[in-house]
């Protein structure tokens, strides 16, 4: 599939989607979203792929939403053409794991679609901000309730309220992050641990998926209900034989996604 505002390579398993729009510091118009949300779905169907890397420009991962694109757009056509809703659900559905590469400026919708992905590596020059509270309006994919739940209210208000960046080593201080890498090396990073997760056996890396997004949208009980059994089922897989039988043997486990 040909893409215009992205750009998709697959290698060892791997697929790195790069967000190509250089010259509006990939802000996300209709058109990159749809992209997204299509490259995303044909990596979730495709075999020879089984984790996937986001990222963007060293300069900008993302700087937001489209402002030139949604500028004039009237509230009858924001709610009747679901701005920024069922194609960036579709790119929330994506069940192999999604690692957000970020560098640079990941503002606005940029931020909120790095946290969208399962976790985020960034560069030591990233800047994280919602910044739409200088535009006049507030995050509307998503900021509100996944900032929020990354770094506490207090930070989130804090962030939306004011508008403000967050550098890279408070966003790892405050949990948004998951590790910070040089910029030089943020893709390699980023790859390699892509390439780690690529091994694993893929039944139980989407159950485990699966079991930590539960933690976002139930209760504790139900949560810890869910996980059990799905931990309980794996034990229906050769996978968990072959995983357990290659510890005890001391060898690396060959895993066969059954
Ligand atoms: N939308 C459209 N174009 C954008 C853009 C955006 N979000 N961000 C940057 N650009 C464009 C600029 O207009 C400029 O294009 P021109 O050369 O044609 O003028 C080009 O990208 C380069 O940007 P700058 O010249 O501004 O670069 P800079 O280095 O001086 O500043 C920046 C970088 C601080 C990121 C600045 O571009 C900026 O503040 N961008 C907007 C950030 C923002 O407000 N994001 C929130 C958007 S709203 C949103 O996301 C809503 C939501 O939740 C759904």
């Amino acid at each position: 599939m040909a893409y215009q505002t992205i750009t998709v390579e697959i290698e060892d398993y791997v697929a790195l989607i790069r967000l190509n729009r250089p010259e509006a510091l990939n802000a996300l118009n209709s058109q990159l979203v749809g992209e997204l949300a299509g490259a995303l779905s044909e990596a979730d169907r495709n075999d020879k792929v089984r984790c996937i890397v986001l990222t963007g420009s060293e300069k900008a991962f993302a700087a937001g939403a489209d402002i030139k694109e949604m500028a004039g757009k009237t509230y009858v056509e924001a709610y009747t053409g679901d701005l920024f809703g069922a194609d960036f659900d579709r790119i929330t559905a994506t069940r192999k794991p999604v690692i957000a590469a970020v560098s640079g400026y990941a503002l606005g919708g940029g931020c909120e679609l790095a946290m969208a992905c399962d976790f985020i590596i960034c560069a030591d020059n990233a800047k994280f901000g919602q910044p739409e509270i200088n535009l006049g309006v507030m995050a509307g994919i998503g900021g509100t309730q996944r900032l929020t739940r990354f770094v506490g209210k207090s930070k989130a208000m804090d962030m939306h309220l004011t508008g403000r960046f967050m550098d890279a080593a408070e966003a790892e201080r405050s949990g948004l992050v998951s590790r910070v890498v040089p910029a030089t090396k943020l893709v390699a990073e980023a790859l390699a641990v892509a390439k780690k997760i690529a091994e694993k056996s893929q039944i139980a890396l989407l159950a485990a998926k699966e079991a930590v997004n539960r933690a976002y949208e139930t209760t504790l009980r139900e949560g810890l209900l869910s996980e059990r059994r799905s931990f309980q089922a794996l034990f229906a897989t050769e996978d968990q034989k072959e995983g357990m039988a290659a510890f005890l043997e001391k060898r690396e486990p060959q895993f066969r996604d059954r």
